[in-house]
């Protein structure tokens, strides 16, 4: 493949949304930030120097990394911070993928207004597996709040308690036609041809939303996601967790060749925050009159759940002799992991209790070295590797309530052998609220064998797994009280990264890191530090 060469300053930038302005951190001074074009195979090299004052990092969300886990970039995972004033090269290759992803900051809150989009396309004379569409088309889901992020989240971490929702959703950074004072310059104009295919790439880069999106009066063919093709389906509404990506065809064969649309929509499972406003953007016909009346739709309610398990039973991989699903079979480590909020004592909040979240108990604790460097260098006293393959209490969704909610804090992390086959069944608790959590894991793509409400069954529902062709992914929502079962190969050397895209139950502890290692040739360890790393 060949070299793509990009410049990231990470810069501040006044910026103004419903009608008052705050300083936010960008890239080159634009939101959302570049996006970055490459082909299958191709080697990505993004120049970062970082001019604000605070400590950086840019995660490439979903590209797998192989052996250079030097750039993947979550902070204290895989790398200290870069520095203000200093500046680091991430570099690598995208690999066995195509299609959209997205890059973010991976540090504090800072991705709200850190992020952009991913383009994968196939290698060079290689078609889609589905019509070319006339034209492609980013659609960044965000939110933004008024007041400043990092304050949000700080003020949540001395109180305990949760931190202020957004006060609105973006689409391509703008909040839509929400208020009288920005109906005009602010809502996002998609233009259209009659009669043309587009392939929409839609980004869920929001913090702590899980959306549903629609365009009034016509239907998606969704084709991908999270940079993997998917068996063509026709559907009026799309799901999308953060941290996730959908690529659609959009036909634009209304006969009305008018104004319509696009809303973005918060899935809740319980009539929480109901208040919030949904982003809008228009689909537009060239040529369709500037005074012609805006075609809208009905969104899901919010605790559409009926709607979102219909569109994830949906999602079948592009099983082919050209994208073989490669389901492991034999599975060497079988872990049981659940994901839910917790209780923990805090010396600083006035409660004196405060807010966690775990996996197995384990509230995770960011430690002050980057665990790859501690694992590369053998530094001792940075993690342990005793991360448990089953929690502590054995689960049940409907007893059993303290015994669930309390939680041991440490930097645990779990060892897999290189080449090894992995099951996780991800089981949500949902003891305190109504909670869904989108668990993303760096370094690899997963699939998703099989997902359920209530408790997992061992007995009875293996039995029901998809082997020939589950949705590849990087990202899976766990349902509400159910859970979701993911597999996968650890071919990649490193210390990856697993936690919820929810940014507010990361910040509470839902996250732990998986140690690759054991790997004898030259393939199956890791490539050497390069020399810009940044120190701690
Ligand atoms: Cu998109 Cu670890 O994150």
């Amino acid at each position: 493949g060949m070299e793509r060469h990009y410049k990231f300053n990470v810069m501040k930038k006044n910026t103004t949304r419903l009608c008052s302005s705050k300083t936010i951190v960008t890239v080159n001074g634009k939101f959302p930030g570049p996006t970055i074009y490459a082909r299958e195979d191709d080697v990505v090299i993004v120049k970062v120097v970082n001019h604000v004052n605070y400590n950086m990092t840019l995660h490439w969300h979903g590209v797998r990394q192989i052996r250079t886990g030097w750039a993947d970039g979550p902070a204290y995972i895989t790398q200290c911070p870069i520095q203000p004033g200093q500046a680091y090269t991430y570099n690598f290759t995208v690999t066995g993928q195509r299609g959209t992803l997205f890059w973010h900051a991976h540090i504090l809150w800072l991705r709200a207004t850190v992020h952009g989009g991913i383009v994968i396309l196939p290698k060079l004379g290689v078609p889609y597996p589905f019509p070319h569409p006339h034209e492609d088309k980013l659609l960044l889901i965000g939110e933004w709040w008024k007041s400043d992020v990092e304050t949000v989240v700080n003020e949540a971490l001395t109180s305990g308690l949760a931190p202020n929702i957004s006060d609105a959703h973006t689409i391509n950074g703008r909040t839509g036609p929400v208020s009288s004072c920005n109906r005009i310059i602010e809502g996002y104009n998609l233009s259209v041809k009659k009669g043309k295919t587009y392939l929409l790439r839609f980004i869920n880069a929001a913090l702590n939303d899980e959306v549903f999106v629609r365009v009034a009066g016509h239907n998606f063919t969704v084709v991908e996601v999270d940079a993997s093709y998917v068996k063509p389906f026709k559907t009026d509404t799309i799901l999308i967790s953060p941290g996730q990506t959908t690529g659609v065809l959009l036909s634009a064969d209304n006969p009305d060749p008018g104004r319509y649309l696009i809303t973005v929509s918060p899935f809740m499972d319980a009539p929480i925050s109901v208040d919030k406003v949904a982003a809008t953007a228009v689909l537009k016909y060239s040529g369709a009159s500037t005074d012609a009346a805006t075609i809208t739709t009905v969104p899901p309610p919010i605790n559409a759940t009926w709607v979102a398990n219909g569109f994830m039973n949906s999602l079948r991989s592009l099983n082919s002799v050209a994208y073989p699903a490669q389901v492991p079979l034999e599975i060497d480590h079988s872990l049981f992991f659940t994901a839910g909020l917790g209780v923990n004592p805090c010396p600083v909040c006035p409660t004196k209790n405060r807010v966690v979240a775990y996996l197995n108990n384990v509230t995770f604790l960011m430690p002050e070295i980057a665990l790859l460097q501690a694992h590369y260098y053998n530094i001792k006293g940075v993690f342990t590797d005793d991360f448990p393959a089953k929690p502590p209490n054995e689960y049940n969704y409907t007893g059993q309530q303290p015994a669930n909610l309390n939680t041991m804090v440490g930097t645990r992390v779990y060892r897999l052998g290189y080449n090894s086959t992995v099951q996780i069944i991800l089981q949500d608790t949902a003891m305190i609220a109504p909670e869904s959590h989108p668990v993303h894991l760096h370094g690899f793509d997963f699939y998703a064998v099989g997902w359920g409400l209530g408790n997992f069954d061992p007995k009875k529902d293996p039995k029901k797994f998809n082997l020939v062709d589950p949705v590849k992914r990087n990202t899976i929502g766990v349902p509400t009280g159910g859970w979701a079962a993911i597999r996968f190969r650890a071919d990649n050397p490193g210390v990856w990264f697993m936690h919820c895209h929810l940014e507010v139950h990361t910040t509470w502890g839902l996250k732990m890191a998986f140690v690759v290692d054991n790997g004898k040739g030259p393939d199956q360890s890791l490539v050497p530090p390069p020399a810009d790393l940044p120190k701690c």
